[in-house]
Formats: structure tokens, C-alpha cells, sequence
């Protein structure tokens, strides 16, 4: 995403520069060419039924951009499903799903008439149906399978194990079949599943689309009318040179293999694929020391900034932007929050570091910001849109006093 002219640091026509002259680190940076391109290159293969997972990155300026590219959002809370009204997406084109949707949340979906509902349990089936009688509507709703596969990511991302809480067994299809014949209120146009995040696997997805198709036709033959076939999200995104190599292209042959005869319409629900690669987040070197033998380069970013390393010991690349290429002092990369996990990356080979020097935390558009805190009393980062030579401050880190304000002391104290 970076780019050096002249050893200068570029995103398409900006210098990096410029931002950090007017942003104070640490900040997240988006480029919107390698967002459209994702977005277009993933249309063109999977089809337009694409929906933008919102939890990967829901600041509204990229809503927008994916709005426009004029794909779907995949919303999972009501906050999420407000943010994409609010940048522009078309009712029709929201998919609400989730685990723990309240009959709050639900009853605010029915009135906004999106898309579709995707149910996660036969508890949620009744409870939509009693709400539609209510309102006396009829709503199109789905549901959310989990076909037993494992995905082969880690644990703290994998969705569609049997006992992971997501969806509804597969094995429970004559128990929804039963329920939803006697919901007058609901029709069932739909079948969902999501086994996972970074899955690289292609015969993982070849199961998924085997044992979806199987359940699609299972559904039509008792009589329902299964339109949407969505196969959810979770494409493998290459964050280090060792990991292995991953092609939608390949996905598409096997769905093409499976489904290739069916009416069945497929979507997907992807996230980190289309907005991963298009960020990064720019850090400063705040202090250097030596412990035990060990580089350390404590820079202002966290693990409140960006979560991924510490809590799933995600690997992201480091780079600086100092003109020496010469890369020869090994570091570790830690922020300044107290707490051992606080450690972005060890032994990263980088030319010498001082005080004050920019680090380049590549390819974290995806659960970046959205999974930032304020853990330490820190403020959120903020986040930069770019495009060509222009760029604008999407979202603006409050003053640290704003936060500490929030707080409300009881009048006996
Ligand atoms: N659809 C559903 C129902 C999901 O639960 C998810 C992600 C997606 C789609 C999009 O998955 P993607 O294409 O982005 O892999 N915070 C973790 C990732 C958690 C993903 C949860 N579900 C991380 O930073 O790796």
C-alpha cells in the first residue's frame, strides 16, 4: 500500500507526511483505489451479491465507499444495522444476523423492512413470529446453519463447529421445517452459514457449499421456498510471507461445481478480504531501552489501538519509513500499555530507530479500529481517508477529557 518516490512515503498520490503533519499518531490510514479494487475484483468473480461484513471496519466514510461500489452490508447489532442506514445503504440490501439479537433490535428491523433476518436459533423463530403477528406483517427471514465443519483457524475465530454457539445445528432441519409450516407470519427464503475467519482451505469451502446445497434442497423438498443461499465471509488474507497462498478464483470453481446447476441465489458475506490490505496504522517511537538483551521499541500504538496480536497472537508486518535500507538491528515492538501482551511484534529486523521515527503497522483495516479501546485511559485512534492527492480525517480521536467527563460521580460521593 505504501509506496516510496524519491524515498518519500506515498498512499496513491499522498505523502505520508502530510497526514502525520497535521494527525497525531497513532492513526489508521485507508486507501480507497485498493478498497475499490478489492471490491470489483470480488464482484467479478463471486457475483453482486456481495455483503460487507460491517464488524471488519464500520467507520462510516468506508460504508459509504462500499455503498457506492453498490454491495450489501452483512450487519450484526443494531448499531451496526443504524450505521449503514446512515451511510446510505438501501434496506433491501442489509442482511441482520447474529447471535444475541434482542426483540428490541428485531422489532427495529422489522420496521426498517431489510432484507433479511437471519435467525440463530428455533427460540429467535418464535420470537420473530409472535413479533410479526404484532405488527401485522409478513417479514422474510433466514436461517443461520452451522454445518459441523471445521474451518482450521484458530479457535478463537472458528464458527461453525458443532459446539461453537453460532447457527442452528444442521441436524435440527426437521425441527425448522415443523416450526416455520406453522409460522404464518414468516417466510423462510433463505439458508446461511460462516465457519470461520482466515480460512485458506479450498476443500473446506467445498464441504461448506456440499453440505449447503444438500440442505437447500432438503428445505425446497418439504415445500419451502429457499431462494438466497448466503455462504458467508471469513477469505484468508496473506499477513506474512509464510502464509499459504489463497485465491477466490478457487472458490469460485468449486461453487461453480456445486451450485452450478441450481437457482439458487448465492451471496457472501466478506470482510477482512476487501478491507484488510487497504490499511495501515502509522505509529510513533516514544521511548527505546534495552531489557534482558532484548531491542525494545516502545511506540504509542497499543493493544487498545489494535487488539489482533495480543489477543489472537496475529501476525502483522512492521515497516519504517526512515530512507536507510540497511535493516540490520533486531527489535521487538511493544506499546505502552501495562500488560505483557501489549508486544506487537519480536526479533523484526529494521534499520536503526530513535525517538520520535514513524513504524508502519501494515495491513490492519480490518479489526483495527473497530476492536479499539480505551484501556489505560487512552484516547480511540483516529482514522484517515485517502484518496489520490486528497485525504480527510475520518474519525477524529477525542481529547482524553472527553472520556474522563463521561463518567458520572453518585451525588453521595
Ligand atoms: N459473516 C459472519 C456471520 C461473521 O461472523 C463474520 C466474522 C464474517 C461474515 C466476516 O468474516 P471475515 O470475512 O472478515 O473473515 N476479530 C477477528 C475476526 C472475527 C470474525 C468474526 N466473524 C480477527 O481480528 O481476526
Amino acid at each position: 500500500m505504501l509506496q516510496f518516490k524519491n524515498k518519500i512515503p506515498f498512499i496513491e498520490g499522498t505523502s505520508l507526511h502530510d497526514v502525520i503533519n497535521v494527525c497525531q499518531t497513532p492513526f489508521y490510514v485507508y486507501s480507497q483505489d485498493i478498497i475499490t479494487q478489492k471490491v470489483e475484483m470480488t464482484k467479478k468473480i463471486l457475483g453482486k451479491n456481495i455483503f460487507f461484513s460491517v464488524k471488519s471496519n464500520s467507520n462510516q466514510a468506508i460504508l459509504k465507499i462500499m455503498q457506492s461500489l453498490n454491495i450489501g452490508a452483512d450487519v450484526v447489532s443494531v448499531g451496526e444495522l443504524k450505521r449503514s442506514l446512515s451511510a446510505g445503504f438501501h434496506p433491501s440490501k442489509i442482511i441482520f444476523e447474529g447471535v444475541g439479537k434482542s426483540k428490541d433490535d428485531l422489532v427495529f428491523a422489522i420496521q426498517k423492512n431489510i432484507r433479511l433476518i437471519n435467525t440463530e436459533s428455533l427460540e429467535e423463530i418464535k420470537l420473530l413470529q409472535k413479533l410479526a403477528t404484532e405488527k401485522n406483517k409478513t417479514i422474510d427471514i433466514g436461517v443461520r446453519l452451522n454445518p459441523n465443519i471445521d474451518g482450521g483457524t484458530i479457535s478463537k475465530i472458528s464458527t461453525g463447529k458443532k459446539t461453537d454457539k453460532f447457527g442452528i445445528d444442521i441436524n435440527e432441519i426437521e425441527n425448522i421445517i415443523n416450526l416455520v409450516s406453522n409460522c404464518n407470519n414468516l417466510n423462510l427464503i433463505g439458508i446461511s452459514c460462516h465457519i470461520g475467519s482466515q480460512i485458506s482451505n479450498i476443500d473446506v469451502y467445498k464441504n461448506t457449499f456440499i453440505e449447503m446445497k444438500k440442505v437447500a434442497d432438503k428445505f425446497v423438498s418439504a415445500g419451502i421456498n429457499i431462494q438466497h443461499v448466503d455462504l458467508g465471509g471469513g477469505f484468508h488474507v496473506k499477513y506474512n510471507k509464510n502464509d499459504p497462498e489463497f485465491e477466490i478464483k478457487d472458490i469460485k470453481k468449486e461453487l461453480d461445481r456445486c451450485f452450478g446447476k441450481s437457482s439458487y441465489e448465492i451471496s457472501f458475506e466478506p470482510g477482512r478480504y476487501l478491507i484488510a490490505e487497504a490499511g495501515i496504522l502509522v505509529t510513533s517511537i516514544i521511548n527505546t531501552k534495552q531489557n534482558g538483551g532484548i531491542n525494545y521499541l516502545i511506540v504509542d500504538a497499543g493493544m487498545n489501538t489494535l487488539v489482533r496480536p495480543a489477543m489472537y497472537n496475529a501476525y502483522h508486518d512492521i515497516e519504517t519509513i526512515k530512507n536507510i535500507t540497511d535493516n540490520s538491528v533486531s527489535y521487538t515492538v511493544a506499546g505502552p500499555i501495562c500488560e505483557s501482551s501489549d508486544i506487537f511484534i519480536k526479533n523484526v529486523l529494521l534499520s536503526e530507530q530513535s525517538i520520535g521515527d514513524i513504524l508502519i503497522i501494515k495491513n490492519t483495516g480490518a479489526y483495527g479500529k473497530v476492536m479499539s479501546s480505551t484501556y489505560n485511559t487512552r484516547p480511540l485512534p483516529s482514522e484517515i481517508l485517502i484518496n489520490k492527492e486528497n485525504f480527510a480525517i475520518i474519525y477524529s480521536s477525542d481529547k482524553i477529557e472527553k472520556n474522563i467527563e463521561e463518567d458520572i460521580i453518585p451525588s453521595w460521593l
